[in-house]
């Protein structure tokens, strides 16, 4: 088994995570997570969102966000956009990176974004030109990849038509998400691949939810494969509001712990991200989610 020793952690907590919670999180609060985050050494985090705020109310001030976290050397700050108003409210705001997001299953993308598949992809095309010449990289998510809500077993096909079509849309990397964490090793990995035969290793992230405790398994999995570019969310905040049964992410504190056992290397501060989690747990008034940081803190 030969891995490569850098793995790149995206952080997603402060997008994924808060995007999900019954009560919005103030500005200062989500400010305050990403500066710990960039502090403990992630170098790529979604700060927010630029959807309806009708949709999704808790991503409302992403603006704000951006504004109080200042661009820097060495800090990707990204964030989601479904369409050209969002893309141009980011713009605005000053973004480093923008990400869009369909769906393998055509029912969530109704439900999530409000029209079928072709019709999101088409209204990513505009997105991406208009992100190019601006000069912000574009990542693309495909939700769904390993099962929906809605619709159940998603195929492989599916995902890989997908991942393709946003790639030809100018996605520099596509992260392939297992939205409601239904996924186990065997799956991801053949999902993966499939994925990485037709766009190639280098442009695909994972992105696992841990509703059923395999999102670790199935990162080991897909780091066999090469992929080199992992998803997760500090205190294993997370879930989406339009994916029923949906649970939080994969804590970014359990990823760490495990490839730093593996020899990998993240440049993340594990005691650093386990105190950002530790505030934020303590905003939200509930445990953290992450094994890690319970074992970590109760010694
Ligand atoms: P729609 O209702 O069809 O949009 O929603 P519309 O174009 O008809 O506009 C309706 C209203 O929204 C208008 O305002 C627009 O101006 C406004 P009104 O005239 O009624 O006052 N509007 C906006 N406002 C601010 N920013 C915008 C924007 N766009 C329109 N960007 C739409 C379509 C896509 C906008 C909506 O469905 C939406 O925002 N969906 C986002 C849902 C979402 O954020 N879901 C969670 C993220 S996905 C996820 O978590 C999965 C992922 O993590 C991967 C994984 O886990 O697998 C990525
Ligand atoms: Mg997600």
């Amino acid at each position: 088994m030969s891995r490569a020793s850098a793995v790149t952690v995206v952080e997603v907590g402060p997008r994924d995570g808060l995007q999900n919670e019954p009560t919005p999180v103030p500005v200062d609060d989500r400010v305050r997570l990403v500066e710990d985050l960039a502090a403990a050494g992630l170098r790529r985090i979604e700060v927010g969102s630029f959807v309806s705020p009708k949709w999704v109310p808790q991503m409302a001030g992403t603006d704000a966000v951006l504004a109080r976290v200042p661009a820097r050397a060495g800090l990707v700050r990204s964030v989601l956009v479904p369409n050209e108003v969002g893309l141009q409210a980011a713009l605005a705001a000053g973004a480093d990176e923008v990400a869009v997001f369909a769906a393998a299953s055509e029912t969530f993308s109704r439900t999530n974004t409000n029209g079928s598949i072709a019709d999101v992809l088409a209204r990513f095309q505009p997105v991406a030109d208009a992100a190019r010449a601006a000069g912000v990289p574009v990542r693309g998510y495909v939700s769904c990849a390993l099962g929906c809500p809605y619709e159940g077993a998603v195929p492989v096909s599916a995902v890989v038509d997908v991942a393709e079509r946003l790639v030809a849309l100018g996605v520099r990397e596509v992260s392939l998400g297992d939205t409601i964490g239904v996924g186990t090793p065997d799956g991801a990995k053949a999902m993966t691949a499939a994925v990485i035969g037709a766009i190639g290793v280098e442009r695909v992230a994972v992105h696992f939810h841990d509703t059923y405790g395999q999102a670790l398994a199935n990162v080991l999995a897909c780091l066999d494969l090469g992929v080199r570019v992992i998803d997760s969310a500090v205190a294993g905040l997370g879930g989406c509001p339009y994916a029923i049964g949906a649970s939080g992410n994969l804590a970014t504190e359990d990823l760490v712990y495990m490839l730093e056992g593996l020899g990998l290397d993240t440049g993340v501060d594990l005691d650093a991200v386990i105190r950002a989690g530790e505030r934020i747990s303590q905003v939200l008034g509930r445990p953290t989610g992450s094994k890690t940081a319970r074992a970590r803190t109760s010694r």
